[in-house]
């Protein structure tokens, strides 16, 4: 009898979307594959993880076309494991990166990952204090979901079928992720890691962003929360914050906050 090909899963997810996603994929891969799933933090021993896997996931949300810090983190800490691996990439955003998968691809590329599947999805938005993009939760987001999960269905299909689907990884998606986002965004990560804004008159000090920062970029000091200058710009806390106190990319606290796709 043949053995279930082993899948292990790492995902970063800000505010509850790739995860989502992963997670249901991995229910959806389930007849063909054992299943695992990290999330990046946490996943002791990952390098044991990697060399045990038949299929090694990366999940992540797009940010101006980028992978986050903490996924390219990840890709460079364990890029010498990668080697010849079956590799398959997902990507969420709320509408548009270009080549989103393709910009964590080319890495895994260069360790010599075989990416065998990637897919792109989009969720509802998380940049909660961004006026040109608006929060929608609860009923509003049902059929983005469903949309997704349509999408995840299928893609499931194709892997179990052994047909690769790498989406993102075409030469006019790649000009169209650096010159529409990218070439502007890194000097927007750059800058904008410093400046997260906490309203003292708003925050209470009940450090709710601090235990959940997964940058330990605020921390408590002289009673009050402070950011350390790690922030890796995934809203978690924005969104997250019970007073509205902190902000990011917006001038104002945002009027509505993400609730993560299962609220
Ligand atoms: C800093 C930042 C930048 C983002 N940039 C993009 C983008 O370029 N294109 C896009 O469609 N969505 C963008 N988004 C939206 C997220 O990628 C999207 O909501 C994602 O599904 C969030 O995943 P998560 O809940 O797992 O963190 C951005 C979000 C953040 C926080």
């Amino acid at each position: 009898m043949e053995m279930m090909k082993t899948l292990t899963a790492f995902y970063f997810s800000g505010t509850g979307n790739t995860r989502y996603i992963t997670e249901y994929l991995c229910g959806k891969l389930a007849p063909g594959f054992s299943c695992e799933i990290y999330e990046i933090a946490r996943a002791d021993d990952a390098a044991r993880k990697i060399r045990q896997a038949d299929v090694v996931l990366l999940a992540f949300p797009i940010y101006g076309s980028a992978p986050p810090i903490p996924m390219r983190q990840f890709v460079h800490k364990n890029g010498g494991l990668l080697r010849g691996k079956q590799i398959l990439l997902v990507e969420t955003q709320y509408f548009f990166s270009g080549d989103g998968a393709a910009s964590l691809g080319r890495t895994v590329k260069k360790y010599g990952g075989n990416i065998i599947g990637a897919e792109m999805f989009n969720m509802p938005n998380n940049l909660a204090d961004c006026k040109t993009f608006s929060v929608k939760n609860g009923p509003e987001i049902r059929k983005k979901l469903a949309r997704a999960r349509k999408r995840a269905d299928r893609f499931a299909k194709r892997i179990l079928e052994g047909k690769v689907r790498r989406r993102g990884f075409s030469p006019v998606s790649h000009g169209v992720g650096y010159f529409c986002q990218r070439k502007f965004w890194w000097n927007c990560e750059s800058s904008k890691r410093n400046r997260l804004k906490i309203d003292p008159a708003r925050c209470v000090g009940c450090g709710l962003c601090a235990k959940n920062c997964p940058a330990e970029n605020l921390v408590f000091q002289d009673g009050r929360i402070k950011p350390n200058g790690t922030c890796v710009l995934c809203y978690r806390c924005v969104n997250l914050c019970p007073r509205k106190a902190i902000t990011l990319f917006g001038a104002a606290p945002p009027e509505t906050q993400y609730k993560g796709p299962r609220e």
